[in-house]
Parts: C-alpha cells; structure tokens; sequence
C-alpha cells in the first residue's frame, strides 16, 4: 500500500514515516520544510536503513500535487501539513486559514480527481475547545476555539465530513491529539521547535539543556489538584503507531471515523516538572506566572473507542516521555543544525 505522508518531515510526522516504513508500508514524503530540516530525511533512512521518498513542496501547488497523484498512484494521505503555532496564529490569521485550511482544500481536491479517497488527517483536543465533559470522548460536542490554529482544525474537520457525507466512497478518519511529547528512542530525531518554545516540554528541555534559565509555569490557581493546568501528553512514538492502526482501519473501507489519541491519563504542569526529575535527575527551576490567554484548566480524554475500534492504545507512561524528550535533547542541544556527531 502506497501513502503519501504530507508533513513528514515534521515531527509528528517523522515518527509516523518510521513505523510505517516498519510495518512494510510504501511512503513518500512531501513536505515544504517551512518548519523541518533536510537533516530529517538523512535520519529517517538511517534508523530505517530503508531509502525514504522525499518531495520538497507545498500542498498548496495543485500542479505539483496533481503530478505526484499522476506518478505514484497513491492508495491513501496522512496530512500532517500545517502551520501550528497557537500564538502565531493569532498574529497571521491570513497565513494560517491559507496555508491550512487552503492547502488542504488543493490536497483534497487532488485527491479526488485522481480517485484516491482515503485521508487521515491531524486534528487537534483543540477543537473542543472548554471541554463540557472530563473525560472528553468522542462524543463531546465541539467547542469555540481561542485562536485562528483552532478554527482552522476545526473547520478542515468540518470540510471532510461535507466530503465524505457527499461521496461515501471517501474513507476519513480524523484522529484528535492530546500533548505529544517525547521523541524516538535512539535520539535521532525529536522535537525542534523554532525560537523560544511555546510548549511545556520543549520548554522543560531547553531549561535542562541551559539554553533558558527557566519554566515560567502559566497560572497556578486552577480548579486542579495543585492549581497548574492537567493535560493528556502522549508519547509521539505511541501517537506515530496509532497512524499504523488507522491505516488498517482505511483498508475496511471504515467512511467516517473520529479518535481521541491520548493516554486517558492527566497530567499538570508540576506533575511533569516532578517527573522529568525523577526520570532524568535534572530539577527544573520556575516561576509561577499569570494564567496563559486562552487556556484551559484540564484537557485529558477517554481514549477507549480507539483501542476498541483500532485496537490501539498508548503503551508509554510519563516517566518514559520524560526521558525520551530528554534523551532527544541532550543529544541534538541544538536541535538538527548541530550536536551531529557524524
Ligand atoms: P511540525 O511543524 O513539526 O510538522 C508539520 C510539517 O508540515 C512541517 O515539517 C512543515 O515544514 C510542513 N508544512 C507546513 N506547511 C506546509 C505546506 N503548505 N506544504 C507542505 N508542507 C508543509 O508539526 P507537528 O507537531 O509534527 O504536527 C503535525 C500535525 O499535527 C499538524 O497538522 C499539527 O497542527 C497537528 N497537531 C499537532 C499537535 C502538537 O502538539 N504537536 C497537536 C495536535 C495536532
Ligand atoms: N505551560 C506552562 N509554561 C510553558 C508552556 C506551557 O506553564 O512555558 C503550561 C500551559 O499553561 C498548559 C500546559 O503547560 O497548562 C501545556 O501547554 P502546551 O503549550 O504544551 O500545550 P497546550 O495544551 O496549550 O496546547 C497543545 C498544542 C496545541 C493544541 C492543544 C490541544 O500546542 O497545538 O495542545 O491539542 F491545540
């Protein structure tokens, strides 16, 4: 079976390419790299000893898209492609509904005229906005979003669903991430976040790693249990495997499929500095600061319908994340630009 994977050189999406390559899939990459390095595809094939496909382009070429489509005869699209910074989207609303919720209108429509009907896209928590109900589970109604990234998830939801009610030929499946952290076991690839993180976890290691001098912990006053916000992170291996299951899921001609991808398990700000010392020795110094705009007190979910419809189910705990994101880290100080031993 042959999968265009969008985005995959991302980080989510490099992860996913591994286990596919390791579960006998055909892959080939497209990706713009507006937020990967090249360094990622030299990785792939070295943890994969497998060549690995690679087209440098954007989703938002019809041409190039409509090409690839002609070429390769793809049996189905994992779309990671996408901007998805929070706070960047609020400043570049334009860019993101473009690149987004456009890109993926071109893909889609390339999809369709060259008959290939089975997408798996990246969704987000993100669009159950303040949830009304913990834990959340699929059938939790969507919520207002906070920010442009959201509505752009949100409403690409929206946009399949049209697709595949109009033409049941279409498979979809919609898979909502929790907080993926953590990074391949042998260091190679991971995380690599441009500038000054935005999320816990990369914050964390960039503390641990002294590129910043520490955690400003967002808002400690709460409805938690000791104040700072309760997130569902999930190992981005795990996640990467749950691609796996639901392309199994595509092959059963499945229409419309929504999954929560997440441990089921919640986690507040402190929970993870406590055990990112436990996992890895290393005390994280913060401060505490005003609440974050635009967040939530507890976001976690029930993650069953993917274990009894996919049968997947996360198998990595938070001592694990720690470590993995650390591991990853310490080895690569500056992300993919140095720290290659090579
Ligand atoms: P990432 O930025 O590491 O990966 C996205 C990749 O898409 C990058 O390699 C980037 O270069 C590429 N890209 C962006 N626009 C493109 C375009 N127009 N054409 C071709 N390539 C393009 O992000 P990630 O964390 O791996 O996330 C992957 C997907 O999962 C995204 O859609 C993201 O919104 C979604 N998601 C991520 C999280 C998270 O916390 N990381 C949570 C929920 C959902
Ligand atoms: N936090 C801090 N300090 C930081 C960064 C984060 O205290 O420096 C706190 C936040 O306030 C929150 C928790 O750590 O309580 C997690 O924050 P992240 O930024 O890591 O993750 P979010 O839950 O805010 O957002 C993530 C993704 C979004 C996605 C959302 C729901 O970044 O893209 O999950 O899926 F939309």
């Amino acid at each position: 079976m042959k999968i265009l994977v969008t985005g995959g050189a991302g980080y989510i999406g490099s992860h996913t390419v591994l286990e596919l390559l390791a579960s006998g899939y055909d892959v080939f990459v497209l990706d713009n790299l507006s937020n990967a390095s090249p360094k990622v595809m030299e990785r792939l094939e070295e943890l994969s000893g497998q060549t690995v496909r690679f087209a440098e382009g954007d989703i938002r070429d019809k041409e190039l898209l409509d090409q690839l489509f002609a070429d390769e005869h793809f049996d189905a699209v994992i779309h990671f492609a996408g901007l998805k910074a929070v706070g960047e989207s609020v400043q570049k609303p334009l860019e993101y509904y473009e690149n987004n919720v456009g890109g993926t209108l071109t893909l889609l429509q390339s999809m369709r005229d060259h008959g290939c009907k089975n997408m798996i896209f990246s969704s987000s928590a993100t669009v159950y906005g303040d949830p009304a109900e913990i834990p959340i589970t699929e059938n939790c109604p969507k919520g207002q979003c906070t920010n442009p990234y959201g509505w752009t998830k949100s409403m690409l939801e929206q946009i399949m669903m049209d697709l595949q009610k109009a033409d049941p030929d279409w498979n979809v499946i919609l898979l909502r991430y929790f907080n993926p952290i953590g990074a391949h076991k042998s260091g190679r690839i991971g995380e690599n976040p441009n500038g000054i993180p935005n999320n816990l976890m990369p914050y964390i290691t960039q503390v641990a790693v002294g590129r910043l001098p520490q955690l400003s912990v967002f808002g400690n006053d709460y409805d938690t249990p000791d104040g700072t916000g309760v997130r569902d992170y999930i190992h981005v291996v795990d996640l990467a495997r749950g691609h796996v299951c639901a392309v199994r899921k595509l092959n059963e001609n499945c229409g419309l499929k929504v999954y929560n991808l997440g441990t089921g398990e919640g986690y507040s700000v402190l929970d993870v500095v406590n055990n990112f010392k436990e996992a890895n020795g290393i005390d994280i110094p913060y401060v505490i600061k005003p609440r974050r705009a635009g967040d939530i007190a507890t976001c976690y979910c029930d993650p069953s319908l993917a274990k009894t419809e996919m049968g997947w189910e996360a198998e990595y705990g938070i001592r694990d994340m720690c470590a993995d994101s650390w591991n990853w880290q310490k080895n690569n100080p500056n992300g993919y630009e140095t720290g290659d031993t090579e």
